[in-house]
């Protein structure tokens, strides 16, 4: 196979998405619009608007790309993949109907229903009466969460009354549900509607602070494997959620074919699904990504074109990665932007283990400066968790971002620290 490939998006997924892709001896070209300033380094970057299906086929067409992948959820929900296939070009990623999973939360709660699918109870509400009886029936600590697309940041979880009910007073139709006790996993699977092919677990750091102090963030760090985890999980993740979800989407007459992605809470009544994502997570999939020794783009043109019975087992990397995201001044908030940034050429250098993916960040005359509240996201590898994490660590240290946060924690624990 000899593939031309379009990439859209442009955070530190779509960067880690562009660079396994590089490594792919079958991708003959590769394109990403509107990538960043790390992802041009790996591939011709091309100004689109990725919400705008009409102009991200027309790309795909001019450029006489093969295939496109699709990175963010929100041109998913807007039907990108779909205005793709439309032209004729093999796309990755679900169609908008199916991509309603992650685009509404009270959607992705009646199928979990119907399959069977073992989720938190809920309530689906859209008056402050029936907003009362729901978080009273639950009880502290309340978990509220805005229906619609908020980039992880309308899900409130507090045990303060008043904080959850003025949360769910502010959106217009809002799913509040019981607390899930228990580590977080996500899972993410490859599926072409039908077949399933779960890759490995990884845990991401949803909170800005250490020891999950501070706001929710889109995610700050990660790491693959779970050595905490029951060697088992995939197995029984891929029965009980991941294909009772796809079999329940392709009976709906909308099947999901693209990245189901699984977040989990393991709590001391077994496995429950938090929420569905229809693409890649960031930061896990930096992460997942760095493990994964099968070439990309064939694992996702075929769950693109229904191939994936056929296709190969995975290959995977015995070893462990490590990924910590730096974000700007006044992250999650309202983050400062063009902020310079240093050290990049030094971590190219001199950490043979370590790579810089970037998340928001930008050429300004000649310079990289920050262009997005999380700004890059430094992804390390090792033979053990230990070691990845002490790789990852050693160069963030050597960049430099004003007023730039990062997490010291991450990993800390499964590495046994
Ligand atoms: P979501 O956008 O649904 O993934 O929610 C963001 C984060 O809020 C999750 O990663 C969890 O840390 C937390 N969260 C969401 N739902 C629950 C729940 N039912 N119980 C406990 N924490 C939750
Ligand atoms: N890592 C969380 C997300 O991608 O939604």
């Amino acid at each position: 196979m000899r593939v031309k490939v379009l990439v859209i998006g442009g955070g530190a997924r779509e960067h880690a998405l562009c660079r396994s892709l590089s490594l792919d001896p079958d991708v003959t070209s590769l394109h990403c619009a509107p990538g960043n300033a790390g992802i041009g380094g790996v591939a011709e970057l091309h100004q689109v608007d990725a919400l705008d299906g009409a102009a991200v086929a027309e790309l795909a067409v001019s450029l006489g790309a093969d295939f496109v992948i699709v990175g963010p959820e929100a041109p998913l929900v807007a039907g990108v993949a779909d205005a793709v296939r439309a032209r004729g070009i093999d796309c990755f990623g679900p169609t908008a109907r199916a991509a309603e999973l992650e685009g509404s939360k009270a959607f992705a709660k009646d199928v979990m229903a119907a399959a069977g699918v073992p989720t938190a109870r809920s309530y689906v509400c859209t008056t402050a009466d029936e907003v009362d009886v729901a978080l009273d029936a639950f009880g502290a600590p309340y978990v509220v969460k805005d229906d619609g697309l908020a980039a992880g940041k309308g899900v409130v979880v507090t045990g303060d009354l008043a904080t959850a009910r003025a949360h769910a007073l502010s959106c217009d139709r809002v799913v509040i549900e019981e607390f899930l006790d228990g580590p977080e996993v996500s899972l993410f699977a490859v599926t072409d509607g039908e077949t399933v092919v779960p890759l490995q677990p990884a845990q991401d750091f949803k909170r800005a602070l250490d020891d999950d102090e501070g706001p929710n963030t889109g995610g700050m760090g990660a790491y693959s494997p779970l050595p905490w985890a029951d060697p088992k999980l995939v197995d029984e993740v891929e029965r009980t959620v991941l294909q009772p979800t796809v079999d329940e989407l392709r009976r709906r007459g909308t099947p999901f074919a693209g990245l189901l992605y699984a977040g989990l809470a393991i709590t001391s009544r077994g496995v429950r699904v938090i929420e569905f994502n229809a693409r890649f997570g960031d930061p896990e999939t930096q992460v997942v990504l760095a493990r994964l020794k099968t070439p990309l783009a064939g694992l996702l043109r075929a769950a693109a074109t229904g191939q994936l019975a056929a296709f190969p087992r995975l290959r995977w990397s015995d070893g462990a990665a490590v990924t910590v995201v730096i974000a700007s001044y006044n992250y999650p908030d309202t983050p400062r932007t063009g902020d310079p940034i240093s050290g990049l050429a030094d971590v190219a250098e001199k950490d043979e283990h370590a790579y810089v993916l970037h998340a928001g960040t930008r050429e300004d005359d000649g310079r990289i400066v920050s262009a997005g509240g999380r700004v890059l996201s430094v992804t390390a590898t090792g033979s053990d968790l230990a070691k990845a994490r002490d790789r990852a660590y050693r160069a963030v240290d050597r960049i430099g971002l004003d007023g730039g946060h990062h997490r010291t924690d991450i990993a800390a624990k499964a590495a046994g620290l």
